[in-house]
């Protein structure tokens, strides 16, 4: 790795102090900041449209849409480390979340027609946070089988997920009794090995 460790924090949450929020600050507060550089997107506050499927990036692997997309494709490029978190919503990710993953084609274009994976010196890994006001599973299933093509579309070959469900009001997550820690101890695994 360079001098820091490079941690990319993408939050899927339109709730500002939900479930979701309090989870990413718990995993937050376990990076040493001195050793990391964070980049966090609350993808709620960004313009991200949905993928057109105009075919640009098929020969390029370059997105033509220029919104605030941009700013996360050199994070994701450059991320030693990647926490995804996103509350379940009809069984899938939020919205926010799958625009962002969908736009992340120009990524796999890349990996899979081009045979050019993301290189970085570093064996990247993620973590993934889920939330659901649900006790079903399926849900967690369906977001974690998206996010699972999402993480291997940029290069990120091993994560590990977390899933808390039946957590529906905001900042219900307070209660659960081990799920802040949990993240937490998560994070601190994700980016210290
Ligand atoms: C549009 C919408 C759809 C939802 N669909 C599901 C669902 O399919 N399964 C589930 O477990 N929870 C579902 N929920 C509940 C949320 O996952 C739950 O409230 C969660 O705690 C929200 O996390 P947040 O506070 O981080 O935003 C849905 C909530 C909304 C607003």
């Amino acid at each position: 790795m360079g001098e820091y460790v490079r941690l990319l924090v993408l939050n899927g949450s339109p709730r500002t102090g939900g479930n979701t929020d309090l989870l990413v600050q718990s995993a937050l507060n376990a990076i040493d900041r001195h050793s990391h550089r964070v980049d966090l997107f609350r993808l709620n506050d960004m313009n991200i449209r949905p993928c057109q499927n105009c075919g640009g990036c098929t020969d390029t692997g370059v997105c033509v849409i220029e919104d605030r997309m941009q700013q996360i494709y050199p994070a994701l490029r450059q991320a030693d480390r990647i926490i995804l978190a996103s509350p379940i919503y009809f069984f899938g990710l939020s919205a926010q979340t799958k625009a962002m993953i969908d736009r992340c084609q120009p990524l796999w274009c890349e990996k899979y027609i081009h045979n050019m994976p993301i290189q970085t010196a570093t064996h990247r890994k993620g973590l993934l946070v889920l939330v659901g006001g649900m006790k079903k599973q399926i849900g967690a299933d369906c977001s974690a089988a998206t996010a699972t093509a999402f993480f291997r579309s940029v290069s990120i070959e091993e994560h590990k997920t977390l899933t808390f469900l039946g957590i529906d009001a905001k900042g219900a997550i307070r209660s659960h009794p081990t799920a802040l820690q949990d993240v937490y101890e998560a994070a601190k695994i994700l980016t210290v090995h």
